[in-house]
């Protein structure tokens, strides 16, 4: 199983080089349907209400770090979550913590890329404790595009969906949680026309949300550093050992 696993998401690597021919839809991408709630490592990053509070621009800080997906193929609509640290190389302990929440149209596109658009009331809160501005809340409506996907049953945890990014990197591998899209209400569901500029004393521009920027003044929610820095790196050390 592992083999076979191996040797596909290989092939997935090398379909992701060649350029623009449809994909004919296969044994790979049919173990289930792409529709329901999926999400990486010890699956704590689900979309929905669970997660995010747009119209007050919140986040429930899951447990651990990730990502989760919802897709619903009949009406093509997504939402996904994310919760990541990532340190800068240069300055280690500058820790950069991102939560982010958007929603929107998904497309299958006949050469096997998904493509998501947002519909505008996506946002992130950014924390990077080294930087002037160092926690605010801003729009997120980046199109993205994955190059490919495939899915695999996994012996232990069942459908296991497997995402290539815009450049080909893999997305840690999606765990089916449940068979339903665990999704909020498909609309816009913030204000988003009120974001600033914020200048620095020292010159850098940041742009926020005015309800980010007012909170500030009131005392901004810190995000939490999890225990899911450790428990994202077990979850890398798992993926390297089932990759070998
Ligand atoms: C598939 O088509 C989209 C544009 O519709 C393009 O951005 C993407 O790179 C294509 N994917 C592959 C694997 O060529
Ligand atoms: C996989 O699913 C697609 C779309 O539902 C279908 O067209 C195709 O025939 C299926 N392929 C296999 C090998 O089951
Ligand atoms: C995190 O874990 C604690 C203790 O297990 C639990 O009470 C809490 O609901 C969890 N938080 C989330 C967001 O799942
Ligand atoms: C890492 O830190 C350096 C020095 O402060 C900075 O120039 C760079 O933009 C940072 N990189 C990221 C990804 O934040
Ligand atoms: C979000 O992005 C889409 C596509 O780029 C664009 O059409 C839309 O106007 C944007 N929405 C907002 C609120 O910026
Ligand atoms: C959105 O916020 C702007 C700026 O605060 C305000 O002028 C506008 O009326 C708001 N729109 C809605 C639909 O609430």
């Amino acid at each position: 199983m592992f083999l076979s696993s191996l040797i596909a998401l290989v092939l997935a690597a090398a379909s992701v080089s060649g350029q623009g021919e449809p994909i004919v839809y296969n044994s790979a991408h049919n173990v289930t349907v792409i529709t329901g709630t999926w999400s990486s490592g010890s699956q704590h990053v689900i979309p929905g209400a669970g997660f995010a509070n747009p119209a007050q621009e919140a986040f429930t800080y899951p447990n651990t770090t990730g990502v989760g997906y919802s897709f619903s193929e009949s009406d093509g609509w997504y939402e996904i979550a994310r919760y990541r640290f990532a340190s800068n190389a240069s300055e280690p302990n500058c820790i950069i913590g991102t939560v982010l929440w958007a929603h929107g149209h998904f497309e299958l596109v006949s050469n096997g890329s998904i493509i998501l658009y947002p519909i505008g009331d996506g946002y992130q809160q950014v924390q990077a404790p080294c930087a002037a501005n160092s926690d605010f809340i801003q729009n997120y409506n980046d199109t993205e595009l994955f190059l490919s996907w495939q899915m695999f049953e996994d012996p232990t945890y069942g459908p296991k969906l497997h995402l290539f990014q815009f450049d080909g990197s893999p997305v840690a591998p999606l765990f089916r949680v449940s068979s339903e899209p665990n999704m909020l209400p498909k609309q816009m569901l913030r204000n988003v026309t009120a974001e600033v500029a914020t200048v620095t004393s020292d010159g850098l521009i940041t742009t926020e949300t005015l309800t980010s920027k007012k909170r500030k003044r009131s005392g901004a929610a810190e995000l939490r550093r999890p225990m899911g820095l450790i428990a994202g790196l077990v979850a890398l050390v798992m993926l390297f050992v089932t990759l070998l």
